[in-house]
Protein backbone atom coordinates (compact mmCIF):
# COMPACT_ATOMS: atom_id res chain seq x y z
CA UNK A 1 0.00 0.00 0.00
CA UNK A 2 1.30 3.28 -0.92
CA UNK A 3 1.37 6.42 1.20
CA UNK A 4 -0.99 8.54 -0.31
CA UNK A 5 -3.64 5.30 0.28
CA UNK A 6 -2.61 5.09 3.69
CA UNK A 7 -3.54 8.84 4.35
CA UNK A 8 -7.21 9.66 5.96
CA UNK A 9 -9.04 12.47 4.32
CA UNK A 10 -8.71 16.15 5.64
CA UNK A 11 -4.83 16.02 6.40
CA UNK A 12 -3.36 18.68 8.51
CA UNK A 13 0.10 18.77 8.79
CA UNK A 14 2.10 20.94 11.01
CA UNK A 15 4.38 24.11 9.76
CA UNK A 16 6.77 25.58 11.46
CA UNK A 17 6.26 29.42 10.24
CA UNK A 18 2.39 29.41 10.92
CA UNK A 19 3.36 28.13 14.74
CA UNK A 20 5.80 30.96 15.07
CA UNK A 21 2.82 33.52 14.12
CA UNK A 22 1.83 35.38 17.58
CA UNK A 23 -1.50 37.10 16.20
CA UNK A 24 -4.07 39.61 18.57
CA UNK A 25 -7.19 37.33 17.43
CA UNK A 26 -8.68 37.05 20.77
CA UNK A 27 -9.21 33.17 22.72
CA UNK A 28 -12.54 32.32 22.65
CA UNK A 29 -13.35 30.09 25.47
CA UNK A 30 -15.85 27.12 25.10
CA UNK A 31 -17.94 25.52 28.09
CA UNK A 32 -19.77 22.46 28.24
CA UNK A 33 -22.80 22.70 25.76
CA UNK A 34 -19.87 23.44 23.13
CA UNK A 35 -17.73 20.62 24.08
CA UNK A 36 -19.57 17.57 24.96
CA UNK A 37 -18.33 14.00 23.45
CA UNK A 38 -22.05 12.51 22.88
CA UNK A 39 -23.62 10.63 19.94
CA UNK A 40 -22.11 7.74 18.32
CA UNK A 41 -18.47 8.81 20.08
CA UNK A 42 -20.01 7.42 23.46
CA UNK A 43 -19.41 3.24 23.59
CA UNK A 44 -17.11 3.33 20.64
CA UNK A 45 -14.45 1.84 23.69
CA UNK A 46 -16.77 -0.61 25.23
CA UNK A 47 -14.90 -4.07 26.03
CA UNK A 48 -11.78 -2.39 24.47
CA UNK A 49 -8.95 -0.56 26.37
CA UNK A 50 -6.17 2.34 26.41
CA UNK A 51 -3.32 2.78 27.44
CA UNK A 52 -1.10 6.24 27.30
CA UNK A 53 2.43 6.77 27.53
CA UNK A 54 3.98 10.69 29.21
CA UNK A 55 6.84 11.66 28.43
CA UNK A 56 8.16 15.42 29.43
CA UNK A 57 6.57 18.09 31.53
CA UNK A 58 3.94 18.16 34.34
CA UNK A 59 1.36 19.90 31.04
CA UNK A 60 2.15 17.00 29.42
CA UNK A 61 0.80 14.37 32.66
CA UNK A 62 -1.90 16.57 32.93
CA UNK A 63 -2.85 16.42 29.54
CA UNK A 64 -2.92 12.86 29.96
CA UNK A 65 -5.24 12.98 32.26
CA UNK A 66 -7.45 14.77 30.40
CA UNK A 67 -7.46 12.57 27.10
CA UNK A 68 -7.42 9.77 29.91
CA UNK A 69 -11.00 11.63 31.11
CA UNK A 70 -12.02 11.49 26.90
CA UNK A 71 -11.65 7.58 26.78
CA UNK A 72 -13.07 6.71 29.99
CA UNK A 73 -16.13 8.49 28.64
CA UNK A 74 -15.72 7.09 24.78
CA UNK A 75 -16.40 3.65 27.37
CA UNK A 76 -12.81 2.79 27.21
CA UNK A 77 -10.81 0.60 30.18
CA UNK A 78 -6.95 1.58 31.30
CA UNK A 79 -4.73 -1.06 31.02
CA UNK A 80 -0.80 -0.94 31.90
CA UNK A 81 -0.27 -3.16 28.86
CA UNK A 82 0.22 -0.87 26.51
CA UNK A 83 0.66 -3.86 23.81
CA UNK A 84 -2.23 -5.44 24.93
CA UNK A 85 -4.53 -2.03 24.89
CA UNK A 86 -6.54 -1.67 21.91
CA UNK A 87 -5.66 2.10 21.59
CA UNK A 88 -2.48 2.89 22.51
CA UNK A 89 -1.49 6.98 22.79
CA UNK A 90 2.21 7.99 22.82
CA UNK A 91 1.99 11.88 24.65
CA UNK A 92 5.28 13.09 23.57
CA UNK A 93 8.22 15.78 24.60
CA UNK A 94 10.30 17.74 21.82
CA UNK A 95 12.36 19.92 24.85
CA UNK A 96 15.29 17.83 23.71
CA UNK A 97 16.71 15.36 21.18
CA UNK A 98 17.37 12.33 23.80
CA UNK A 99 13.48 12.84 24.82
CA UNK A 100 12.88 12.56 21.11
CA UNK A 101 14.88 10.08 20.56
CA UNK A 102 13.45 7.91 23.14
CA UNK A 103 9.87 8.08 21.88
CA UNK A 104 11.16 7.20 18.42
CA UNK A 105 12.41 3.57 20.39
CA UNK A 106 8.92 3.21 21.34
CA UNK A 107 7.07 3.99 18.58
CA UNK A 108 9.36 1.29 16.83
CA UNK A 109 8.66 -1.42 19.36
CA UNK A 110 5.17 -1.06 19.02
CA UNK A 111 5.03 -2.02 15.50
CA UNK A 112 5.20 -6.22 15.57
CA UNK A 113 1.83 -5.51 17.53
CA UNK A 114 0.46 -3.46 14.96
CA UNK A 115 1.17 -5.90 11.70
CA UNK A 116 -0.38 -8.76 14.38
CA UNK A 117 -3.28 -6.69 15.61
CA UNK A 118 -4.16 -4.44 12.89
CA UNK A 119 -7.48 -3.39 14.20
CA UNK A 120 -5.06 -2.15 17.16
CA UNK A 121 -5.28 2.16 17.23
CA UNK A 122 -1.64 3.26 17.46
CA UNK A 123 -1.92 7.29 18.13
CA UNK A 124 1.41 10.07 18.76
CA UNK A 125 0.40 13.28 19.92
CA UNK A 126 1.88 16.09 22.38
CA UNK A 127 4.29 18.34 21.80
CA UNK A 128 6.48 16.09 18.72
CA UNK A 129 3.52 15.74 17.06
CA UNK A 130 3.49 20.19 16.63
CA UNK A 131 6.69 19.21 14.81
CA UNK A 132 6.72 19.42 10.87
CA UNK A 133 10.04 17.56 11.21
CA UNK A 134 9.07 15.13 13.21
CA UNK A 135 5.78 14.76 11.64
CA UNK A 136 7.38 13.88 7.67
CA UNK A 137 9.63 10.86 9.02
CA UNK A 138 6.69 9.61 11.24
CA UNK A 139 5.26 9.76 7.63
CA UNK A 140 8.01 8.27 5.54
CA UNK A 141 8.84 5.67 8.34
CA UNK A 142 6.27 4.50 10.56
CA UNK A 143 3.64 4.49 8.23
CA UNK A 144 1.61 1.79 10.58
CA UNK A 145 0.55 4.79 13.11
CA UNK A 146 -2.65 5.31 13.18
CA UNK A 147 -3.53 8.74 14.50
CA UNK A 148 -0.95 11.84 14.74
CA UNK A 149 -2.22 15.04 16.42
CA UNK A 150 -0.93 17.96 18.86
CA UNK A 151 -1.10 19.59 21.77
CA UNK A 152 -3.97 21.94 20.39
CA UNK A 153 -6.76 19.65 19.73
CA UNK A 154 -6.97 16.91 22.76
CA UNK A 155 -10.53 17.50 22.69
CA UNK A 156 -10.65 16.16 19.20
CA UNK A 157 -9.55 12.80 20.17
CA UNK A 158 -12.71 10.93 19.83
CA UNK A 159 -13.75 12.28 16.40
CA UNK A 160 -9.90 11.17 15.10
CA UNK A 161 -10.67 7.79 16.71
CA UNK A 162 -14.20 7.50 14.69
CA UNK A 163 -12.27 8.78 11.50
CA UNK A 164 -9.56 6.45 12.04
CA UNK A 165 -11.74 3.03 12.75
CA UNK A 166 -14.07 3.94 9.49
CA UNK A 167 -11.52 5.29 6.80
CA UNK A 168 -8.81 2.66 8.20
CA UNK A 169 -6.11 5.25 7.20
CA UNK A 170 -3.78 7.18 8.85
CA UNK A 171 -5.47 10.27 10.18
CA UNK A 172 -3.18 13.66 10.55
CA UNK A 173 -4.74 16.64 12.11
CA UNK A 174 -2.26 19.51 13.71
CA UNK A 175 -3.36 22.81 14.06
CA UNK A 176 -0.81 25.04 13.99
CA UNK A 177 -2.02 27.83 15.66
CA UNK A 178 -3.59 27.96 18.73
CA UNK A 179 -7.49 27.25 18.97
CA UNK A 180 -9.62 28.46 21.73
CA UNK A 181 -9.19 27.60 25.39
CA UNK A 182 -11.72 24.20 25.50
CA UNK A 183 -13.52 24.13 29.30
CA UNK A 184 -14.90 21.13 30.93
CA UNK A 185 -13.20 18.43 29.34
CA UNK A 186 -14.10 14.99 31.34
CA UNK A 187 -10.59 14.77 33.70
CA UNK A 188 -9.40 11.09 35.26
CA UNK A 189 -6.45 12.56 37.45
CA UNK A 190 -3.52 10.37 38.74
CA UNK A 191 -4.58 11.17 42.21
CA UNK A 192 -7.51 11.86 44.19
CA UNK A 193 -5.45 14.17 46.64
CA UNK A 194 -2.76 16.46 44.44
CA UNK A 195 -4.44 18.12 41.10
CA UNK A 196 -2.72 19.78 38.24
CA UNK A 197 -4.63 22.47 37.26
CA UNK A 198 -3.71 24.44 34.25
CA UNK A 199 -3.62 28.95 34.48
CA UNK A 200 -1.90 29.63 31.21
CA UNK A 201 -1.56 28.10 28.14
CA UNK A 202 1.52 28.63 25.70
CA UNK A 203 4.82 30.78 25.83
CA UNK A 204 5.35 34.19 23.59
CA UNK A 205 8.90 34.02 25.48
CA UNK A 206 10.78 33.08 22.85
CA UNK A 207 13.76 32.01 24.61
CA UNK A 208 16.24 31.22 21.63
CA UNK A 209 16.99 27.51 22.46
CA UNK A 210 13.56 26.62 22.93
CA UNK A 211 10.54 25.01 20.83
CA UNK A 212 8.26 25.42 23.50
CA UNK A 213 6.84 28.98 21.96
CA UNK A 214 5.94 26.93 18.70
CA UNK A 215 4.40 23.52 20.05
CA UNK A 216 2.37 25.25 22.36
CA UNK A 217 1.08 28.74 21.29
CA UNK A 218 0.74 31.89 21.99
CA UNK A 219 -0.01 32.85 25.82
CA UNK A 220 -3.58 32.67 26.79
CA UNK A 221 -4.63 32.46 30.10
CA UNK A 222 -7.91 31.11 31.47
CA UNK A 223 -10.68 32.77 33.20
CA UNK A 224 -9.79 33.60 36.93
CA UNK A 225 -13.61 32.36 37.74
CA UNK A 226 -12.91 28.95 35.80
CA UNK A 227 -9.46 28.13 37.97
CA UNK A 228 -11.24 29.67 41.02
CA UNK A 229 -14.25 27.33 40.58
CA UNK A 230 -12.26 24.23 39.70
CA UNK A 231 -10.27 24.49 43.01
CA UNK A 232 -13.17 24.99 45.20
CA UNK A 233 -14.85 21.78 43.45
CA UNK A 234 -11.40 20.05 43.67
CA UNK A 235 -11.23 21.08 47.82
CA UNK A 236 -15.12 19.73 48.13
CA UNK A 237 -13.92 16.45 46.89
CA UNK A 238 -11.31 16.50 49.18
CA UNK A 239 -7.94 17.24 47.25
CA UNK A 240 -5.63 19.09 49.41
CA UNK A 241 -3.07 20.05 47.10
CA UNK A 242 -3.31 21.83 43.93
CA UNK A 243 -0.01 22.91 41.63
CA UNK A 244 -1.39 25.32 39.11
CA UNK A 245 0.75 25.20 35.95
CA UNK A 246 1.88 27.08 32.99
CA UNK A 247 4.67 26.89 30.78
CA UNK A 248 5.27 30.71 32.30
CA UNK A 249 2.48 30.60 34.95
CA UNK A 250 4.29 34.74 36.09
CA UNK A 251 2.65 36.05 32.84
CA UNK A 252 -1.01 34.66 34.22
CA UNK A 253 -3.59 37.52 33.32
CA UNK A 254 -1.52 39.39 30.90
CA UNK A 255 -2.94 38.84 27.82
CA UNK A 256 -6.87 39.00 29.85
CA UNK A 257 -5.76 42.70 30.10
CA UNK A 258 -8.69 43.18 33.27
CA UNK A 259 -5.65 44.05 35.08
CA UNK A 260 -5.42 41.11 37.10
CA UNK A 261 -2.42 39.04 37.53
CA UNK A 262 -0.33 35.83 39.45
CA UNK A 263 -0.30 37.80 42.46
CA UNK A 264 -4.00 37.99 42.38
CA UNK A 265 -4.87 34.47 41.36
CA UNK A 266 -2.43 33.03 44.20
CA UNK A 267 -3.77 35.75 46.78
CA UNK A 268 -7.56 34.31 45.91
CA UNK A 269 -6.99 30.68 45.11
CA UNK A 270 -5.03 30.89 48.60
CA UNK A 271 -8.02 32.18 50.05
CA UNK A 272 -10.16 29.30 48.71
CA UNK A 273 -8.24 27.31 51.97
CA UNK A 274 -7.04 24.17 50.12
CA UNK A 275 -4.13 23.30 52.43
CA UNK A 276 -1.24 23.49 50.17
CA UNK A 277 -0.93 25.40 46.50
CA UNK A 278 2.12 25.27 44.05
CA UNK A 279 2.52 26.86 41.12
CA UNK A 280 5.42 25.72 38.38
CA UNK A 281 7.15 27.17 36.05
CA UNK A 282 8.17 30.60 36.98
CA UNK A 283 10.27 33.04 34.68
CA UNK A 284 12.12 35.58 36.48
CA UNK A 285 10.51 38.33 33.51
CA UNK A 286 7.36 38.78 35.21
CA UNK A 287 8.30 38.09 38.55
CA UNK A 288 7.03 41.19 40.38
CA UNK A 289 6.96 42.55 43.74
CA UNK A 290 2.96 42.15 44.18
CA UNK A 291 3.68 38.05 43.43
CA UNK A 292 6.17 37.64 46.21
CA UNK A 293 4.64 39.55 49.48
CA UNK A 294 1.30 37.13 48.62
CA UNK A 295 3.73 34.35 48.59
CA UNK A 296 5.06 35.07 51.96
CA UNK A 297 1.65 36.49 53.02
CA UNK A 298 0.15 32.89 52.79
CA UNK A 299 1.08 29.47 55.06
CA UNK A 300 -0.44 27.50 52.23
CA UNK A 301 1.37 28.64 49.50
CA UNK A 302 3.70 25.96 49.93
CA UNK A 303 7.55 27.17 50.56
CA UNK A 304 9.16 25.83 47.41
CA UNK A 305 9.68 28.05 43.94
CA UNK A 306 11.38 26.50 40.63
CA UNK A 307 12.94 29.38 39.25
CA UNK A 308 15.49 28.88 36.22
CA UNK A 309 18.66 30.23 35.92
CA UNK A 310 19.73 28.92 32.86
CA UNK A 311 23.25 30.53 32.98
CA UNK A 312 25.16 32.43 35.62
CA UNK A 313 26.54 34.45 32.54
CA UNK A 314 24.92 37.94 31.69
CA UNK A 315 25.88 37.92 28.03
CA UNK A 316 24.74 34.61 27.73
CA UNK A 317 21.26 34.95 29.28
CA UNK A 318 21.30 37.72 26.37
CA UNK A 319 21.74 35.32 23.45
CA UNK A 320 19.22 32.66 25.13
CA UNK A 321 16.63 35.65 25.35
CA UNK A 322 16.18 35.34 28.90
CA UNK A 323 15.20 39.61 29.54
CA UNK A 324 17.36 39.45 32.81
CA UNK A 325 20.82 39.70 33.88
CA UNK A 326 22.43 38.09 37.67
CA UNK A 327 21.50 41.12 39.08
CA UNK A 328 18.20 40.85 38.90
CA UNK A 329 17.75 37.13 39.39
CA UNK A 330 19.45 37.70 42.29
CA UNK A 331 17.10 40.35 43.48
CA UNK A 332 14.29 38.16 43.08
CA UNK A 333 16.13 35.42 44.43
CA UNK A 334 16.87 37.29 47.74
CA UNK A 335 14.00 38.87 48.21
CA UNK A 336 11.50 35.45 47.92
CA UNK A 337 13.73 34.12 50.37
CA UNK A 338 13.10 37.24 52.56
CA UNK A 339 9.65 37.25 52.28
CA UNK A 340 9.21 33.60 52.70
CA UNK A 341 11.75 32.05 55.44
CA UNK A 342 12.99 28.58 54.96
CA UNK A 343 11.66 28.41 51.19
CA UNK A 344 13.45 25.98 48.87
CA UNK A 345 14.78 27.42 45.53
CA UNK A 346 15.31 25.02 42.56
CA UNK A 347 16.29 25.71 39.20
CA UNK A 348 17.01 24.61 35.50
CA UNK A 349 20.36 25.02 33.90
CA UNK A 350 21.22 24.85 30.69
CA UNK A 351 25.67 24.27 29.59
CA UNK A 352 27.43 24.28 26.45
CA UNK A 353 25.38 26.82 24.82
CA UNK A 354 27.10 28.00 21.33
CA UNK A 355 30.22 29.62 22.07
CA UNK A 356 29.97 29.36 25.87
CA UNK A 357 33.42 29.97 27.30
CA UNK A 358 35.21 28.30 29.96
CA UNK A 359 34.83 32.16 32.00
CA UNK A 360 30.92 31.68 30.89
CA UNK A 361 30.66 28.38 32.31
CA UNK A 362 32.95 29.23 35.62
CA UNK A 363 30.49 32.27 36.00
CA UNK A 364 27.59 29.49 36.05
CA UNK A 365 28.98 27.58 38.77
CA UNK A 366 29.65 31.11 40.86
CA UNK A 367 25.84 31.92 40.93
CA UNK A 368 24.98 28.01 41.62
CA UNK A 369 27.88 28.87 44.53
CA UNK A 370 25.74 31.68 45.86
CA UNK A 371 22.35 31.00 45.34
CA UNK A 372 23.04 27.06 46.55
CA UNK A 373 19.76 25.86 45.29
CA UNK A 374 18.71 23.27 47.16
CA UNK A 375 17.97 21.14 43.82
CA UNK A 376 18.68 21.94 39.84
CA UNK A 377 17.72 20.08 36.33
CA UNK A 378 20.74 20.44 34.36
CA UNK A 379 21.12 19.69 30.69
CA UNK A 380 23.02 20.22 27.33
CA UNK A 381 22.54 22.44 24.95
CA UNK A 382 20.51 20.55 22.19
CA UNK A 383 19.95 22.19 18.64
CA UNK A 384 16.23 22.07 18.34
CA UNK A 385 14.53 22.83 14.74
CA UNK A 386 13.02 26.21 13.89
CA UNK A 387 14.86 28.19 17.20
CA UNK A 388 17.70 30.99 16.58
CA UNK A 389 20.35 28.61 18.59
CA UNK A 390 19.66 25.92 15.89
CA UNK A 391 21.81 28.34 13.29
CA UNK A 392 24.14 29.61 15.39
CA UNK A 393 27.91 28.31 15.07
CA UNK A 394 29.41 26.49 17.95
CA UNK A 395 32.64 25.98 18.82
CA UNK A 396 32.71 24.73 21.75
CA UNK A 397 32.83 20.14 21.58
CA UNK A 398 31.00 17.68 23.27
CA UNK A 399 33.18 16.32 24.80
CA UNK A 400 33.76 19.83 26.59
CA UNK A 401 29.99 20.12 26.93
CA UNK A 402 29.75 16.72 28.91
CA UNK A 403 32.84 18.05 31.11
CA UNK A 404 30.78 20.73 32.29
CA UNK A 405 27.60 19.22 32.53
CA UNK A 406 29.81 17.00 35.57
CA UNK A 407 31.63 19.80 37.48
CA UNK A 408 28.14 21.19 37.81
CA UNK A 409 26.03 18.16 38.61
CA UNK A 410 29.26 17.68 41.48
CA UNK A 411 27.82 21.20 43.04
CA UNK A 412 24.44 20.24 42.22
CA UNK A 413 25.02 17.12 44.55
CA UNK A 414 26.96 18.84 46.98
CA UNK A 415 24.44 21.77 47.61
CA UNK A 416 21.57 18.89 47.35
CA UNK A 417 23.12 17.14 50.55
CA UNK A 418 23.30 19.98 52.16
CA UNK A 419 20.01 21.10 51.80
CA UNK A 420 18.78 17.89 52.81
CA UNK A 421 21.26 17.58 55.73
CA UNK A 422 19.51 21.10 56.94
CA UNK A 423 16.07 19.00 57.64
CA UNK A 424 17.48 16.57 59.96
CA UNK A 425 16.08 17.16 63.59
CA UNK A 426 13.27 19.27 61.83
CA UNK A 427 9.68 18.35 61.79
CA UNK A 428 8.19 17.87 58.78
CA UNK A 429 4.13 18.09 57.04
CA UNK A 430 4.18 15.11 54.75
CA UNK A 431 1.75 14.33 52.10
CA UNK A 432 1.78 11.05 52.07
CA UNK A 433 1.93 9.37 48.49
CA UNK A 434 1.98 5.92 49.14
CA UNK A 435 4.57 2.89 49.51
CA UNK A 436 7.71 4.12 48.30
CA UNK A 437 9.37 2.91 44.76
CA UNK A 438 12.18 1.38 46.24
CA UNK A 439 10.88 -0.44 49.49
CA UNK A 440 7.15 -1.39 49.83
CA UNK A 441 7.75 -1.16 53.70
CA UNK A 442 8.11 2.30 54.08
CA UNK A 443 5.36 4.95 52.91
CA UNK A 444 6.77 8.48 51.01
CA UNK A 445 5.22 11.55 50.62
CA UNK A 446 6.62 15.25 50.19
CA UNK A 447 7.16 17.64 52.60
CA UNK A 448 5.74 21.43 52.01
CA UNK A 449 9.35 22.13 51.00
CA UNK A 450 9.06 19.35 48.39
CA UNK A 451 11.42 17.21 49.63
CA UNK A 452 10.96 13.55 49.16
CA UNK A 453 10.70 12.26 52.80
CA UNK A 454 10.65 8.20 53.89
CA UNK A 455 9.29 7.05 57.19
CA UNK A 456 7.80 3.80 58.79
CA UNK A 457 4.14 4.09 58.78
CA UNK A 458 0.90 2.66 58.06
CA UNK A 459 -1.13 2.54 54.89
CA UNK A 460 -3.83 4.08 56.45
CA UNK A 461 -2.06 6.93 56.63
CA UNK A 462 -1.86 7.08 52.44
CA UNK A 463 -3.90 10.52 51.00
CA UNK A 464 -2.95 12.54 55.01
CA UNK A 465 -0.60 15.05 55.67
CA UNK A 466 1.35 13.68 58.74
CA UNK A 467 4.21 15.33 60.82
CA UNK A 468 7.65 13.54 60.32
CA UNK A 469 10.43 14.33 62.38
CA UNK A 470 13.31 13.70 60.18
CA UNK A 471 16.59 11.59 61.20
CA UNK A 472 18.80 11.21 58.41
CA UNK A 473 19.53 12.69 54.66
CA UNK A 474 20.76 11.03 51.71
CA UNK A 475 21.14 13.02 47.80
CA UNK A 476 17.79 12.32 47.21
CA UNK A 477 15.69 11.84 49.94
CA UNK A 478 15.19 12.17 53.36
CA UNK A 479 13.95 9.87 56.12
CA UNK A 480 12.36 10.11 59.54
CA UNK A 481 9.73 9.18 62.53
CA UNK A 482 6.17 9.55 62.56
CA UNK A 483 5.32 11.94 65.10
CA UNK A 484 2.07 10.91 66.70
N1 LIG B 1 18.43 22.29 25.13
C1 LIG B 1 18.71 21.99 26.42
N2 LIG B 1 17.87 22.27 27.42
C2 LIG B 1 16.70 22.90 27.11
N3 LIG B 1 15.69 23.32 27.89
C3 LIG B 1 14.75 23.88 27.09
N4 LIG B 1 15.13 23.83 25.81
C4 LIG B 1 16.36 23.23 25.79
C5 LIG B 1 17.28 22.91 24.77
N5 LIG B 1 17.04 23.20 23.50
C6 LIG B 1 15.68 23.20 29.34
C7 LIG B 1 15.58 24.57 30.04
C8 LIG B 1 14.17 24.59 30.54
C9 LIG B 1 13.92 23.13 30.82
C10 LIG B 1 12.49 22.74 30.91
O1 LIG B 1 14.55 22.47 29.74
O2 LIG B 1 16.51 24.60 31.11
O3 LIG B 1 14.02 25.39 31.68
FE1 LIG C 1 10.81 27.83 26.67
FE2 LIG C 1 11.66 30.20 27.58
FE3 LIG C 1 9.00 29.76 27.22
FE4 LIG C 1 10.30 28.52 29.22
S1 LIG C 1 10.00 30.75 28.99
S2 LIG C 1 8.85 27.58 27.76
S3 LIG C 1 12.34 28.16 28.33
S4 LIG C 1 10.58 29.83 25.62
Amino acid sequence: MSLKDRVAKNFQQPNLKEAKKRTRNNTDVLYKNETQIDGELIGIGKNKTYHIKTYGCQMNEHDTEVMAGILTVMGYEETDDMFEADVVILNTCAIRENAENKVFGKIGSLKKTKLENPEKIIAVCGCMGQEEKVVNTLLKKYQFIDIIFGTHNIHRLPNLILQSIREKAMVVEVWSGEGNIIEDLPKTRASNKKAWVNIIYGCDKFCTYCIVPFTRGKERSRMPKDILEEIKELKEKGYVEVTLLGQNVNAYGKDLNIGYTMGDLLEDVAKIGIERIRFTTSHPWDFDDHMINIIGKYDNIMPNLHLPVQSGDDAVLKIMGRSYNIEKYLDIFDKVKKAKPGITITTDIIVGYPNETEEQFQKTLDIYNRCKFDLAYTFIFSPREGTPADKMEDNVSLEDKKKRLYRLNELVDKYSSESNQKMIGKTLKVLVDGPSNKDETILAGYSEENKLVHFKGDESLIGEIVEVKITDAKKFNISGELVN
